[in-house]
């Protein structure tokens, strides 16, 4: 058996409607998974099944996961359709390059809620006996950012900074349910989210960054692979740990 299958695994990613959640969702499909795709945009999401490897079955949840309060009952509707599932990629985010004086409590809230605590509530979810497999793995998409600093990026490095801390915590907690729990924190990738950021902040800027990637800007199937790896049984003895996929960009 191939150890980085995903063959009768269920996995729900969210940003399944765009950048890496989009790649995740289509390299999980072609090892084998099963998916619950996650977004706000159902035309996205319905242009990312249009994308998956032939036989994969795939479910839709369309909805603002920051309104945690109904996350639970369409979860469980999918379990119903599509059995217990055995992995999470958390890829739904927003970022934010601002000078701290155009900081307020509201950006610090809204980009808190959807990149961390939208995430950890469904991972609670995730953990509960009634939905999980007998094994799970939890990847949370993290970020370069939260790691090193960068100018604008307060709350966004916030952010990614707790979702690096939480998720050893989440795996010192979730391992006696046999669910393993990782991050991987990419740098710049050729992405919606980058192409807003890139004209946020302006030409000169943007290159600067650019070249402070030793092997380039990275592209959404690096971080897919990763994601398969961390799903995968090949990585069965790995939690708690961040993994680093950033073209160089954090070894310098
Ligand atoms: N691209 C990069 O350079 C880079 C680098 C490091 C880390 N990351 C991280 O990687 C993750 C994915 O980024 P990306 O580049 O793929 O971004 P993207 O293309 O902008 O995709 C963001 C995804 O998040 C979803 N989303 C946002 N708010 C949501 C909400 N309230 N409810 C449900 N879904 C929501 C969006 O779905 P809808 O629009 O359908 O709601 C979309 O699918 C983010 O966490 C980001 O911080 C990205």
């Amino acid at each position: 058996m191939d150890p980085f299958s995903l063959k009768n695994k269920v996995i729900l990613i969210t940003g399944a409607s765009s950048g890496i959640g989009r790649s995740c969702s289509v390299e999980c499909s072609k090892r084998g998974a099963n998916l619950i795709l996650v977004g706000r945009n159902h035309n996205e999401l319905m242009i990312t099944v249009s994308l998956l490897a032939p036989g994969t079955k795939a479910e839709i949840i369309a909805a603002d996961i920051t309104q945690t309060e109904n996350l639970e009952a369409m979860i469980a509707d999918k379990v119903a359709d599509l059995g217990k599932i055995s992995g999470f990629i958390h890829c739904a985010g927003i970022e934010k390059t601002l000078p701290l004086k155009k900081h307020s409590p509201a950006l610090y809230r809204d980009i808190f809620e959807i990149n961390v605590i939208a995430g950890f509530e469904i991972a609670k979810i995730l953990s509960l006996k009634k939905y999980k497999d007998e094994t799970s793995s939890f990847v949370f998409i993290a970020s370069a950012a939260g790691l090193v600093g960068e100018p604008g990026k307060a709350a966004y490095s916030a952010s990614k900074g707790a979702v690096i801390s939480g998720v050893r915590s989440l795996a010192m907690e979730l391992c006696r349910n046999n669910i393993r729990v990782n991050s991987i924190s990419p740098a710049m990738v050729n992405t919606p989210i980058l192409e807003k950021m890139f004209e946020e902040i302006g030409e000169e800027a943007s290159s600067e960054i650019i070249r402070k990637h030793p092997l380039g800007i990275g592209n959404p199937e690096d971080v897919a692979n990763a994601c398969i790896f961390l799903l995968s049984d090949a990585s069965k003895w790995v939690t708690g740990t961040n993994m680093v996929v950033d073209g160089g960009y954090s070894a310098q």
